[in-house]
């Protein structure tokens, strides 16, 4: 019988400081998350230089509980795992630092791994049965992509957005609306009591790219709806904006993904990031998936938003490629997918 593989990762490139660790890629031993939502929502939105002072303040704590979580210490495991990229450059510095200092200290090898690749593999800690070759659609505060997953690590960017992310639409569009920060989750919940048919919200084509997003434009189109009620003296019926604005995004997000299975003749389909959590989005794709044959995978909302379970499950599958990073590990910002990191040290 092989030796469990245990892994501890670490994830810090926005506004969650997490660890956890994982065994064998798939079994969560434990997956601590100390969100600093409340720490931003004075200021509408992540303030990048407050959530790296929070991240250095609480990242030894939530480390040592993720190992005390999970009954281990350092020695149990095999592998160091941190989120390199992409994300804020001070917040992800916190966590490569601390992950090369853990390395450093107890010689355990280190593994960097990419922000996305971690949301998709989110979907492989709930679904044991999923495996590549499939479809995901990643939709974050920062990115909207849509991804073929060839092989384990392995991708190819089919669609992504010209403009705002799909969550950046969400939280720019709550703020618009007076719900505030985060925007997703509110306007997910406040949706429930609109009619998504009350207001004509353009669902947009870009040019000649039939995977590409844009959400530039619908949220131009909330802003102007706004603009003219208030020039008319027209009550705002604010459940009704959200639930038409949101229901512009699925629609498009929906056709787009099902186009993509349908011309790439695949039969799987997993959604990852923030966004991933929404619940009309998850009952919409539920239906189309249905009605396509389409076999529809996504993570529990707490695996969809930042975590390091996420991070871990990604790492193994690098850590049994034989993949390690040295101690020129840097934090990237603007890490492209399927990017790997070139530094000397890289096997
Ligand atoms: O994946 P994530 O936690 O961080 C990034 O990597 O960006 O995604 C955060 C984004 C935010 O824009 C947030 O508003 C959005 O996900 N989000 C949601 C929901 N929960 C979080 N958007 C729509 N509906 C939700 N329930
Ligand atoms: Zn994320």
């Amino acid at each position: 019988m092989e030796k469990d593989v245990y892994i501890l990762a670490i994830e810090s490139s926005c506004d969650e400081t997490a660890a956890a660790v994982v065994k064998n890629g798939r079994d969560v031993c434990s997956n601590v998350i100390h969100s600093q939502i409340a720490l931003h929502t004075e200021y509408g939105g992540v303030v990048p230089e407050i959530a790296s002072r929070k991240h250095i303040e609480k990242i030894n704590q939530v480390i040592e509980r993720a190992l005390t979580d999970a009954e281990k210490e350092l020695i149990d495991m095999d592998a160091v795992a941190v989120t390199y990229g992409p994300g804020l450059v001070g917040a992800l510095l916190v966590g490569v630092s601390a992950a090369k200092a853990i390395s450093f200290a107890s010689g355990i090898p280190l593994v960097g791994v990419h922000h996305i690749e971690g949301h998709i593999s989110a979907n492989y800690i709930e679904n044991k049965e999923l495996k590549p070759p499939f479809i995901c659609l990643v939709v974050s505060g920062g990115h909207s992509h849509l991804v073929m997953v060839k092989d384990y690590g392995e991708y190819e960017i089919i669609g992504r957005t010209r403009d705002d992310a799909a969550g950046e639409a969400f939280d720019k569009v709550a703020r618009a609306i007076g719900l505030g920060y985060p925007g997703g989750p509110k306007i997910d919940r406040i949706s429930r009591e609109g009619n998504p048919q009350a207001i004509y919200f353009p669902r947009a084509k870009v040019g000649n790219s039939e995977y590409d997003f844009s959400f530039s434009g619908l949220k131009s189109a909330v802003l102007n709806y706004l603009n003219s009620c208030k020039m008319k003296g027209e009550e705002i019926k604010t459940a009704d904006v959200a639930a038409s604005f949101q229901s512009a995004v699925i629609d498009v997000l929906v056709e787009h993904s099902m186009e993509a299975l349908k011309n790439y003749s695949c039969r799987t389909f997993a959604i990852a990031g923030g966004v991933a959590s929404n619940s009309s989005l998850r009952n919409a794709f539920e239906k189309a998936c249905r009605r396509e044959g389409i076999d529809f995978f996504h993570p529990s909302p707490v695996y969809c938003t930042d975590n390091a379970a996420m991070i871990g499950t990604a790492a193994y599958y690098e850590y049994c490629k034989g993949v390690r990073h040295g101690f020129d590990l840097n934090a990237i910002p603007n890490l492209k997918l399927g990017e790997k990191y070139t530094g000397d040290s890289f096997k």
